[in-house]
């Protein structure tokens, strides 16, 4: 099935420097799109590659998403305005997979917090973000809209929990009961919620990002070690994830 769409931008914002919030009308991605599944853009300029970005938000004809300025292609796709089309193929990949009822525990850092947004509009729901500091804490409103149980963290404690998400969510576990984890951020951070969760006994779900060539499941770019043996050792993110069980994957 094709899945590359012409998408106009309808809304751009600048949550911190160098991060953008992008709106883009987007019927066709937005009725199948599930938490946690990606798009995959073709950012303009000079560049051949699409670039993999979370799906942060969907609804009714349109779908959101969020990116920080890193190279040429972030870059590119930062001097799009409003009324321009964005050449899109999506959604890619597996989202999280949730059950209805689950008293769940949602963790996000940096970049990372994105694709968590909408797991944080479920009932029975903490969520955990961390940031650098308070300069770039950012969709916290849209956080707090969603759910009445966040927290907010930075590293060197200039806003909110003084200190990693981790330990806030350590700290909550020792008092509180979770179903699940889903968690989405650099790797320390899902390296520490695997530990966390196999340590307490309880599932986890974890995004990973690889650098990413096709997006479909065809150049081997992405792949990510897992605990499976012979020709499963190695899963391709783009399409057996990004969300993985976070038993099979190794890190
Ligand atoms: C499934 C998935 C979802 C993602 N979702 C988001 C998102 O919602 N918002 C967002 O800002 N970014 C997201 N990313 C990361 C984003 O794809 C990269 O930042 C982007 O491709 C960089 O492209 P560039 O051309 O600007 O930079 P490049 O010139 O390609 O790279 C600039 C720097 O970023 C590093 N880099 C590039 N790609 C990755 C990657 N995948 N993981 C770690 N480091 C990388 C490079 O090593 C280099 O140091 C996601 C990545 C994946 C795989
Ligand atoms: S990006 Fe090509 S196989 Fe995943």
């Amino acid at each position: 099935m094709k899945k590359i769409y012409s998408c106009e931008l309808i809304m751009k914002t600048e949550l911190c420097r160098g991060v953008y919030d992008y709106v883009v009308k987007a019927p066709e991605i937005s009725e199948l799109a599930e938490i946690g599944q990606f798009l995959h853009i073709n950012c303009g300029g000079k560049t051949l590659l699409r670039r993999p970005i979370s799906i942060c938000d969907f609804g009714e004809g349109f779908v959101r998403f969020a990116f920080q300025v890193k190279g040429e292609g972030t870059t590119e796709l930062a001097k799009r305005e409003v009324g321009d089309m964005i050449d899109i193929m999506g959604p890619l990949g597996h989202g999280f997979k949730t059950t209805e009822g689950e008293k769940a525990v949602v963790i996000g850092g940096g970049i990372g917090v994105f694709p968590v947004l909408g797991l944080a509009r479920r009932k029975n729901t903490a969520v955990f973000l961390g940031f650098r500091n308070k300069d770039m804490v950012v969709m916290e409103d849209d956080f707090k809209e969603a759910c009445d149980n966040v927290t907010i963290c930075t590293d060197d404690g200039s806003y909110g929990y003084d200190g990693f998400a981790i330990a806030a969510m350590g700290e909550y576990l020792l008092e509180n009961k979770a179903d699940i984890i889903y968690c989405c951020g650099p790797k320390p951070m899902l390296k520490a919620v695997k530990q966390i969760a196999e340590h307490m006994n309880i599932p986890c779900q974890l995004s990973l990002e690889e650098r990413m060539g096709c997006g479909i499941g065809a150049c081997l770019t992405c792949v990510c070690k897992t605990t499976g043996t012979g020709m499963a050792e190695h899963k391709q993110v783009c399409t057996c994830g990004p969300v993985f069980d976070a038993k099979e994957v190794v890190l």
